[in-house]
This record gives structure tokens, sequence and C-alpha cells, in this order.
């Protein structure tokens, strides 16, 4: 248990935290994370709200966590159920009130929901205390609920949370909800600008650079927690390796059309063209300073040279498309970059981008089989890809899987 005083601090730490652009996908992991921590409770859930809908989004679950092997992620589906009063989560969207169910076996039964026992049921958890607090800015808009399970004393007993509980968790729900409101922006605007730069299909586009994000900061986290990287750097890093990684193929805006969306195989000529997609992506990002500029113009710069050597563009100076000093092959053109030449996020969103493209329907392709796809990561193991981190990809596997469900096609906002 936290004392006064340490949750003071955290809530102001928390408040420092919110100033700096956070992925959303990370933000609902350190909220809740930090939520946790607060209340000492065992597990929790965050749902967003979408119209009308409530979308379970992010859960965590300790007790479930310490019956997986170490470094298995927590497998959940999402669904959605309405903002209506039928429901815990429901009510406290709708409402926008705060609410304690001290034993879900106990409950009033004048009270217009029930607790769902669904879900113990299938996970072969029991949820005893429930406090669920509406994400609520200061303007009084509900962006979802936050959800803790079954406060524990330091002997591991349930107990109902304690009244000071309620009034921090209420506290911290409004910060959290600007913070996720801002994610919520952030995310928007890359996909906006993606789309309205008609790149290809919009309903395409949205879900791709969802996913091969995700694949991304999936292999970056296993990478880094096996290379012994601090966990501070680890999440840091994995907000700016989304980013940057959603906007891997940003250059593909100055592709004409009818190249970008021809729809059968591309002539020599017309490939060559497309290939420039990395280095006009690399120049978006080059005045600028921030680390996020840096790794956004890494990754689009890089994500389609090959560990062996043979992929593109090399060593270009992105500015002005000639090689590097040095670097100018007997042909005129830039040197392969090959192996640790090529940074690690490139190495990392190679992996992602060509998985999700053999899975994936294209104007060109149809799309292949998982166990075709598969075959192919792995016998390009050492060709195309870092033999290090395409071991991390399969070991990952079951949490890509999920991302490939999360992010379906007809999901992409
Ligand atoms: P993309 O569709 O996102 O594909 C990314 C990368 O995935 C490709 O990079 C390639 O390494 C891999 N990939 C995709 N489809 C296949 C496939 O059927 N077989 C194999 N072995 N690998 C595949 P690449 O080749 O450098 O292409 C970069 C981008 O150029 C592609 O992005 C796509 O937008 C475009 N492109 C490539 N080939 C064609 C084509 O034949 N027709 C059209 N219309 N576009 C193409
Ligand atoms: C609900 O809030 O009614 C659904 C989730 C839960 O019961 O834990
Ligand atoms: C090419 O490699 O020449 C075109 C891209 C592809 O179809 O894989
Ligand atoms: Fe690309
Ligand atoms: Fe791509």
């Amino acid at each position: 248990m936290l004392t006064e005083q340490q949750k003071m601090e955290a809530l102001v730490d928390l408040s420092m935290e919110l100033h700096q652009v956070k992925d959303i996908d990370i933000l609902m992991e350190n909220i809740l994370t930090w939520a946790r921590n607060f209340a000492a409770a065992d597990a929790g859930s965050i749902y967003l709200k979408d119209g009308n809908r409530l979308k379970f989004s992010y859960t965590q679950n300790e007790t479930l966590q310490r019956r997986l092997h170490p470094g298995e992620k927590l497998i959940y589906s999402t669904f959605e159920i309405p903002v209506d009063r039928t429901s815990i989560a429901g009510y406290v969207a709708s409402s926008g009130e705060q609410l304690h169910i001290a034993d879900t076996e106990n409950m009033d039964p004048a009270l217009p929901f029930r607790f769902n026992r669904a879900f113990d049921e299938a996970s072969g958890y029991w949820t005893q205390s429930l406090l669920t607090t509406p994400l609520k800015t200061s303007r009084g808009d509900v962006v979802g609920i936050l959800q803790i399970i079954n406060c524990r004393t330091a002997e591991g007993r349930k107990i109902p949370f304690p009244p000071d509980t309620e009034r921090f968790m209420a506290v911290f729900a409004g910060m959290a909800a600007i913070a996720l409101e801002r994610a919520k922006m952030m995310r928007e605007m890359i996909l906006r600008t993606i789309r309205m730069a008609e790149m290809r299909d919009p309903k395409e586009t949205g879900a791709h650079v969802n996913r091969v994000a995700g694949y991304a900061i999936e292999i970056y986290e296993s990478w880094a927690k096996k290379n012994g990287v601090a966990d501070t750097d680890i999440n840091r890093n994995r907000d700016i390796l989304r980013m940057a990684a959603m906007l891997h193929d940003i250059g593909k805006v100055a592709i004409a059309d009818a190249i970008l969306k021809k729809p059968g195989k591309l002539t020599e000529e017309e490939y060559e063209i497309m290939k420039r997609h990395t280095i006009l992506g690399a120049r978006l990002f080059s005045d600028k300073s921030s680390d996020f500029d840096d790794a956004a113009a890494e990754v689009a710069l890089n994500h389609h040279n090959r560990w062996d050597g043979k992929g593109y563009p090399g060593h270009v100076d992105p500015e002005n498309e000639t090689p590097l000093p040095g670097h100018k092959g007997p042909d005129g053109h830039p040197l392969g970059k090959s192996g640790m030449e090529i940074p690690l996020y490139g190495r990392i969103t190679a992996i992602a981008d060509i998985f999700d493209a053999l899975s994936s329907r294209r104007s060109y392709k149809e799309p292949w089989t998982e166990e075709q796809c598969l075959k192919t990561m792995e016998e390009n193991r050492g060709t195309i890809f870092d033999p290090e981190l395409i071991d991390h990809f399969f070991q990952c596997l079951p949490s890509i899987r999920q991302i490939q469900q999360r992010y379906r096609e007809e999901d992409s906002p």
C-alpha cells in the first residue's frame, strides 16, 4: 500500500507525464498500471467511449498474469457494450458517476444493473470488489471508464476499496481523461494525415499502419527486455516507435496514384519511382529535432533495407539522393546498408511491414495464409531480416495475432 504522501507524489508525476505526447495504447497501459499501484488493485480494465458504445480496450490482471510463463502476455479480446444503465461500465459512462461495489455477490437488487459474471467464468477469476470511475474531462466529457478490481491487503486478502481510494481515483481519472483525449487526437491526426494524402484505399490504411506499429513495438519490447534495456527507456521508446512506425510509408504521399494503386505488377521503372518513398518520407522529418522526428525519419528511410545489403535505399543522403561519402558503388548508386549498419527501428519495422503486407490484400496481391506468411518470414531469416529480431517476432506471435484481430480491415477508422 502506498502512503498518502506517495500517492500525492504519484499524482504530481502523472500530471508531468500528461504534458508529453503519448500514444493511446501505451497511455492506457500506463494509466492502468498507475491506478492499480495507487489502489493495490489486483486487476483492472479500461473501456473507451465511441459514440454510444463502450469498447473494452485494455486490461491487466496480476493473478491471471502469474499463471503465464514469464514474459508471456495476457490475451484478451475486445468487445463492445452500449452506454446505458444495464451494465456497470455502461452505467458509469452514462451517469458520469463513480460506482463502488464492495462485493459483487451482495449487490443491492434495486440497482438497475447486475454484475456480469461471464468474464470471470471464462477466465477462472473471481471479481469481488469493483471500483468504476468515469474518465471525465474538466469539461464534463466522458472519454471512457476506468475499472479497478479486487483491492488486496498485504496478505493478499480481497477487501472493498477504501474511501480515500475512491477520491484519489476520481482526481486521477480526470487527469487520465485529458491525456487520453490528447492521445486520441494525436492518433487521429496521424491517421488523417495519411488518409488526406490518399495514399491508398482509406479503409486499408488505418488498419495497416496500426497493425505495423503494433507488431513493431511487440518485437522491440521483446528484444529490449532480452537485452537489458531499462523499463523506463523501454516505455518511452515504445511510445516513440509506435508513432514512427505508423508513419513508415508516409513518403508514398508523393507517389502518383497510377503507380500506388496499380492493380498489377509494377514495371521496373515504376518500381524505381516507388522506392523513393523511403527517401521522401525521411525528408519530411529531417528539419525537426525531437526524438520522435529522428525515429520517424529513421523508420521511413530504413524499412526497406535488407540484412544482406540487397535492399534499398542503402547509404544515401536523403536530402539530395546521392551516395553518402565513401559509399558510392561502381555503378554510381549508393552501396547497400547491411546488418547492424541498418538502424534498429528500421530492422524492426521491416519485419512488421512485410509480415503485414504478406498477410493482407493489396491492389496487386491476395492475402496469404498464415502458414505461408510464417514460412516466408522464417526462410528470410538472415537474408531480408535480422536473425535475432526474427526470433523475437516468432516469440511474440500470440500478441501479434491479437493485434491482427484487433485491427481488422473493417475496424479501421
Ligand atoms: P507494401 O505493399 O506495403 O509491401 C511492403 C513490402 O512487403 C514489399 O516491399 C515486399 O518486401 C513485401 N511484399 C509485399 N507483397 C509481397 C509479395 O507478394 N511477395 C513477397 N515476396 N514480398 C512481398 P517492396 O517490394 O519494396 O514494395 C514496396 C511498396 O511498393 C509496396 O508496399 C507496394 O506499395 C508497392 N509495390 C511493390 N510491388 C508492387 C506491385 O507489383 N504492384 C503495385 N501496385 N505496387 C507494388
Ligand atoms: C460491466 O461493467 O458490467 C462489465 C464488466 C464487469 O462486469 O467487470
Ligand atoms: C519487384 O520486386 O520488382 C516488384 C515488387 C514485388 O512484386 O515484390
Ligand atoms: Fe514501404
Ligand atoms: Fe507498408
